[in-house]
């Protein structure tokens, strides 16, 4: 198992271009087999999770080749619809394949994902639109079988604006006949970039970027061409990494993406300069301790809480860091604790009182996010910090490791 060593306190300074999005990816890549064809996406990042739903691609039957960042995918051949527990396990994202199977097959059977490192991440919201729209849904030995001849327009209305099952409902009810309208939809930018591929296939889905979506169904879609937009969450990893230890200008980023990250950035007094594609960001004398709640888009992103912390460990004072989207997503707390973080855990708020410095101990990943947590934790302490089980960081980090030795950082990969 890979570990990372890092020799911390280092000054971090240079450029670093921004990879395309995971959580874009993932659904535009389910999405490419509703179509008999084969569909190109570009700038798709070398990661684990990519690599697993290209497994999944190819399970129920797509071709796939992947070459320069771009990768095919050829559906004509799609005709399994079934994605194991083995692989579901993994990568909870895989359910994503449920609504384009149902679409194109009039069937799926797809493991229930479970529980995941942090609490119990349930796929309720997916299982009642599908059912609001005419499937039938049966549960078997751990396997959601849905079945449904045509699907059917219908008004589905979330308690929660889920990015997973905003994505799942939009890819079964493009095809479905009559019309659909999701009400408290997601809007984060990566469902947006769905909703606008699955145009471009030929869906015709209307107020995207709003908390309602109306699909008109259509008989079938096309392929199509796209480029993944950038990753916002790995840009804001490098974004706290740069406000505690540097200089450091991202590129291939898209910054409207980040409005609130960097609003906060900005209080913490960093010094935040943004061009079209570029951000570049500067620590200030002292980081000083700013508050921060997440909240669904253009909320706070969950998926920078950890690293948020991260950089509030030692910040001039005292921090609230409360998570509404995720109740119980704390495993880094205990972890970057064994750094000298003063840390108290309450229900889903964590209070930081922030150190002159922390020290370099080893560590456990145990998830992709609190990993990132880990390295910026290793990046900011004296001495070195070894973090174990890495796995978890390349499902969703693409060479983080030697994008950051490029800003200076002492940090190196050993293979056990
Ligand atoms: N929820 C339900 N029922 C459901 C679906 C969601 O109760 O059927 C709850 C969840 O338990 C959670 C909240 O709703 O409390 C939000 O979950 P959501 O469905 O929005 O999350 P997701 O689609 O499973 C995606 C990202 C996550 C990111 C969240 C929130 C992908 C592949 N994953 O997950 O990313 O944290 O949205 O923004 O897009 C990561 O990249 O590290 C990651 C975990």
């Amino acid at each position: 198992m890979d570990k990372i060593i890092i020799v911390g306190n280092q000054p971090l300074k240079g450029s670093v271009a921004i990879s395309g999005a995971k959580n874009a990816v993932l659904p535009i890549m389910t999405a490419a087999l509703l179509a008999d064809g084969v569909s190109h996406i570009h700038k798709v990042p070398d990661l684990r999770d990519t690599r697993t739903m290209v497994r999944l691609l190819e399970m129920v039957g797509a071709k796939t080749t992947y070459k320069n960042g771009t990768l095919s995918i050829d559906a004509r051949g799609v005709d399994t619809p079934v994605a194991p527990y083995e692989l579901v396990k993994t990568m909870r994202a895989s359910f994503y394949v449920l609504g384009p199977l149902l679409s194109r097959l009039g069937v799926a059977k797809v493991s229930l994902p479970g529980g995941c490192a942090w609490g119990p991440r349930p796929v309720d919201f997916h299982l009642k639109g599908f059912e609001k729209l005419g499937a039938e849904i049966t549960l078997e030995s751990g396997y959601i079988q849905a079945k449904s001849k045509r699907l059917k327009g219908n008004n589905i209305r979330f308690d929660f604006p889920s990015v997973g099952a905003t994505g799942n409902i939009l890819m079964a009810a493009v095809t479905a006949k009559g019309t659909t309208v999701i009400e408290n939809a997601a809007r984060e930018p990566e469902i947006v970039q769905l909703a606008r591929y699955l145009n471009k296939m030929g869906a015709n889905i209307s107020g995207i970027e709003t908390d309602v979506l109306t699909i008109e169904g259509v008989e079938g879609l096309s392929p199509a061409d796209i480029t993944v937009i950038p990753d916002r969450i790995e840009a804001g990893t490098f974004l706290m990494a740069g406000a505690a230890l540097g200089e450091v200008t991202l590129t291939d980023v898209e910054p409207s993406h980040l409005d609130i990250v960097l609003d906060k950035l900005d209080e913490a007094g960093a010094t935040v300069s943004v061009g079209q594609s570029t951000i570049t960001i500067k620590h200030g004398d002292v980081i000083k301790p700013v508050d921060m709640t997440t909240g669904v888009y253009p909320g706070f992103p969950t998926d920078l809480q950890a690293q948020w912390i991260s950089l509030m460990t030692i910040a001039d004072g005292s921090t609230v860091v409360t998570d509404t989207v995720y109740k119980d997503r704390f495993s880094h707390i205990p972890e970057l604790t064994r750094l000298g973080a003063n840390l108290q855990l309450e229900n889903n708020t964590v209070f930081v009182r922030g150190q002159k410095f922390l020290i370099g101990a080893p560590v456990m990943s145990t998830d992709i996010r609190a990993s990132a947590s880990l390295v910026i934790g290793g990046l900011i302490a004296k001495g070195t910090t070894e973090i174990g089980r890495i796995y978890h960081l390349d499902r969703g980090y693409e060479r983080l490791e030697e994008k950051f030795k490029k800003l200076g950082a002492v940090i190196t990969r050993e293979s056990e």
